[in-house]
């Protein structure tokens, strides 16, 4: 195909529209573009926007982009730190990407299972004896004791309630430009030091966390050339397994707003049936909002499309749009799991955790463990506990990110079934 001339957004600088739009920003400019790909100017610098199943298996594609350099640093000082396996490439990335991998087995994925259950079940009785709760904090200090246990990290019963809220503050506020986002940067360097101070406990063995923990594994993981990772990047990984974890309390928030919304969907888990519950855990990842997008950088010219894409070009794709693209699904926009019903999987059209392949390329190392949680919390959240949901307002904005429902889920009465 001949080189053509990209579709392309008028303006010095349109990160206000990002702000503005959200979500959907790119999907918009998708639709009035007729185009997959655009070019646009963001963060001060040229940059190409791409969404759509054909474009995800290109930014995949690591021959041709790189990640070094790609996150904002007001993203890399809040969400995921500076050295982590996030800003890597190459075997220095393939070699960090099995340290995690190494943690996500089917055995050590059903003791974590284990252990959530018992926290959700010990945290439940609690519950009971109150008149209600705000289940977003709940969750995530269930999910922060779960973490921490897992991963064989000590925490001190006072400090739940903290730690637990300055690692929801760390993905609350990186898409966010003022105030907020240097509440986010305070509180990784508060955990950071932290979690610096437990690695460096372990290697002068005042500390021995279970064989096989996060904890244990990254305070010894080894670099390619034989030496230990210093203890800010050991610290920065072990966040990198704790902090998203208790992100998952975004995840069990449209859960229970999805089991209030569409009592429907809600009587096909009555029976406990594992495909009908993943089925509707995969339609709250495919449908409600959680990461918009993810950037890359062209590693060297190349033609796509027709289009030209020029090394050191910042890429963007579009990961709530590409989940939904009307090509890949029919009715994007209504909630109906079934579709997951005889679902033919790609790797790169339902993306809500990055697409491709897991040691060779970028995708969510906890992707497995993120599923599994949703399963247990939605089995219990639409089967195992009865409760109310009052008055509130449960809408959730497509405009600011992350997003969640405003009243983070009120919930009454609860009680859970024998
Ligand atoms: C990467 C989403 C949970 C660990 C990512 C990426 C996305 C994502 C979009 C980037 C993909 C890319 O770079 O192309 C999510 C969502 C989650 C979640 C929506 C729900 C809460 C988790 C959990 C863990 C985890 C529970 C660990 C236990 C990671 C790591 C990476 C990553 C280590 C970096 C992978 C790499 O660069 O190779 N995640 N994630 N995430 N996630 Fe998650």
């Amino acid at each position: 195909m001949d080189e053509q001339s990209m579709p392309h957004e008028k303006g010095l600088d349109n990160t206000v529209h990002v702000l503005k739009e959200g979500y959907r920003y790119i999907l918009n400019r998708r639709k009035s573009f007729q185009s997959d790909v655009f070019e646009t100017r963001l963060l001060g610098q040229k940059a190409f926007c791409i969404g759509g199943e054909a474009a995800a298996e290109l930014f995949y594609d690591t021959t041709k982009f790189k990640r070094a350099g790609a996150a904002p640093k007001r993203v890399q000082k809040t969400l995921f730190g500076e050295t982590g396996v996030q800003t890597l490439d190459g075997e220095e990335h393939l070699h960090r990407k099995e340290m995690f991998m190494s943690l996500m087995s089917p055995e050590k994925l059903d003791k974590m299972d284990k252990i959530l259950k018992k926290q959700w079940e010990a945290t439940a009785e609690k519950w009971a004896e109150q008149d209600e709760i705000v289940l977003y904090h709940e969750a995530q200090e269930v999910l922060f004791r779960t973490a921490c246990e897992w991963a064989g990290v000590p925490f001190e019963e006072r400090e739940v309630a903290e730690l637990a809220a300055d690692l929801g503050k760390m993905i609350e506020t990186p898409a966010e430009i003022g105030p907020a986002h240097w509440i986010g940067r305070h509180d990784r360097n508060q955990t950071e030091k932290w979690m610096e101070n437990l690695i460096e406990q372990v290697r002068d063995k005042k500390l021995s966390p279970p064989e096989g923990t996060a904890l244990a594994v990254f305070s010894w993981h080894q670099d390619l050339e034989g030496n230990l990772l210093d203890a800010n990047t050991a610290a920065v990984e072990v966040l990198n397994i704790i902090r998203p974890i208790v992100a998952i309390a975004i995840y069990i928030n449209f859960t229970a707003l999805a089991v209030h919304e569409y009592p429907a969907a809600k009587e096909k888990l009555a029976a406990g049936d594992p495909k009908q519950l993943q089925a509707f855990v995969q339609e709250v990842r495919r449908f409600y909002p959680f990461f918009p997008f993810q950037g890359a950088i062209v590693k060297k010219d190349f033609t796509w499309q027709g289009y030209e894409f020029e090394e050191g070009t910042l890429t963007i794709l579009d990961i709530y749009g590409t989940n939904h693209d009307p090509v890949l699904w029919k009715n994007p926009e209504v909630f109906d799991p079934e579709r997951f019903m005889d679902w033919k999987e790609s790797p790169f059209s339902f993306i809500p955790q990055g697409g491709g392949d897991f040691l060779g390329g970028h995708r969510c190392a906890g992707e497995w463990l993120t599923i599994k949680v949703m399963n247990t919390c939605l089995d219990y959240l639409a089967n195992r506990m009865e409760y109310e949901v009052p008055q509130q307002d449960l809408s959730y904005s497509l405009d600011k990110m992350p997003s969640i429902p405003h009243s983070e889920m009120i919930l009454k009465n609860i009680r859970m079934k024998n």
